[in-house]
């Protein structure tokens, strides 16, 4: 089964080509950040304009590359949300057109059911009614990290006899267990990045940066939450990093590598992260390790404790944080102490893409779901129940 992926949720406008929910024929992800670095931030109304722009060949060029014409793709598979509405109603409006024109199948997928299906897709293995499902991976625990969300779920298939159907392909099923009660981990590097003039999007810069750090060199303490030990809050944190900045010498030293980024981008060029590095003193460096290793330890502290409160043996850990090379080597390193097998989407699946929307919907079309011709997109759109 062919399914056409579209996912235009934030700023990637994106479409993709998956086989049987397991084979990447074709993923094209046509990003905004250039549009939107100047910023600091998304433009939603850039955005949303943007995506129109961009909608019809990105999707042409997935066809393209995956050697198919779109009406030979069995089905088409949206992102209903979450998300920014302008984005989403492009992807939505644009999906839903292809699929009554060509007369196939349609269903809305959940933005974040797609980011836990990147790493089932990658893995590789979740198959149509696969009996190696349970060693391989599922049920789980899921850590969804971005620069929207920080979602704790526990993923589990219901029983083949749940589907109604002996050959339908399995259904997934998600329990919300904790969330960030004020800004997603993403969005506290992105803001972290800002005030400290690093760049944007700011994992990606802060991540290499950290490198040269010392991570020790400012204890923030751990994060603490009353109520659900399973919640996550990282705007204190970053409320903590504006502290040390203000009134310092960091941050006349932001205001110089500002200026001197708007002139490079005045000259049509984007400075790398060595360019970034070279402009940034020792304590700026040290802060900046030291913030990334809070948010880590956090993020590896509280999931693999719900792991072991759900228990489970595998752990998933997908978004674009997901990218983090310390978070990726701190969950190795602490899953294999605790006894857990922790999987990873590549940093390409873990960034906002369609394969994953393609592959999370093959399993609803494969199930028999449709989409009514009254689908539209939510803003707010929680996946599972709590
Ligand atoms: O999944 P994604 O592409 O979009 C959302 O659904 O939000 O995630 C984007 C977020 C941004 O906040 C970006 O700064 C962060 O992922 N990010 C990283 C890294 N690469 C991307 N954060 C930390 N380290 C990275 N290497
Ligand atoms: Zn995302």
């Amino acid at each position: 089964m062919l399914v056409l992926g579209i996912e235009s949720s934030c700023d990637e406008t994106a479409a993709a080509i998956v086989a049987d929910g397991e084979r990447i024929l074709s993923s094209v992800v046509a990003s905004q950040v250039p549009l939107h670095e100047k910023y600091g931030g998304v433009v939603p109304e850039l955005a949303s304009r943007e995506h129109l722009r961009r909608i019809a060949p990105v999707v042409d060029e997935a066809c393209r590359r995956a050697g198919i014409a779109a009406r030979d793709a069995d089905g088409v598979a949206v992102t209903e949300g979450p998300g920014l509405i302008g984005s989403l109603l492009v992807g939505l409006v644009y999906g839903k057109a292809l699929a009554a024109a060509l007369g196939k199948p349609l269903v809305g997928v959940n933005h974040l059911e797609g980011h836990i299906h990147a790493v089932l897709l990658e893995n590789k293995i979740a198959r149509r009614a696969d009996p190696g499902l349970e060693e391989a991976g599922v049920p789980n625990v899921t850590l969804v990290v971005s620069g929207g969300h920080t979602v704790l779920y526990r993923v589990e298939t219901a029983p083949a006899s749940d589907s109604g159907d002996a050959v339908a392909a399995a259904t997934f099923r998600y329990a919300r267990l904790g969330q960030t009660r004020d800004d997603a981990a993403g969005e506290a590097f992105d803001k972290v990045a800002k005030l400290l003039a690093l760049g944007y999007p700011g994992g990606p810069v802060i991540d290499k940066l950290a490198g040269f750090g010392d991570p020790e060199a400012v204890d923030f303490g751990r994060i603490r939450m009353k109520g659900s030990a399973l919640d996550f809050s990282f705007s204190g944190l970053k409320t903590a990093v504006l502290y040390r900045v203000r009134g310092s010498t960091l941050e006349a030293e932001a205001e110089e590598r500002r200026r001197w980024q708007s002139e490079f981008r005045a000259h049509g060029r984007r400075p790398t992260a060595d360019d970034i590095r070279e402009r940034c003193s020792r304590d700026t460096l040290n802060l900046v390790a030291s913030f990334q290793r809070a948010v880590v330890t956090d993020l590896v502290e509280r999931t693999l404790a719900a792991a072991e409160n759900e228990n489970v043996s595998s752990v998933f850990v997908s978004g674009g944080v997901a990218c983090n090379s310390q978070l990726r080597r701190s969950f190795a390193r602490e899953a294999r102490r605790r006894g857990f097998s922790v999987f990873f989407p590549s940093p390409a699946l873990s960034t906002d893409n369609a394969a994953m929307i393609a592959a999370a919907g093959y399993f609803k079309l494969a199930a028999g779901e449709r989409a009514d011709r009254t689908l539209t997109a939510h803003a707010s759109f929680p996946l599972g129940v709590s």
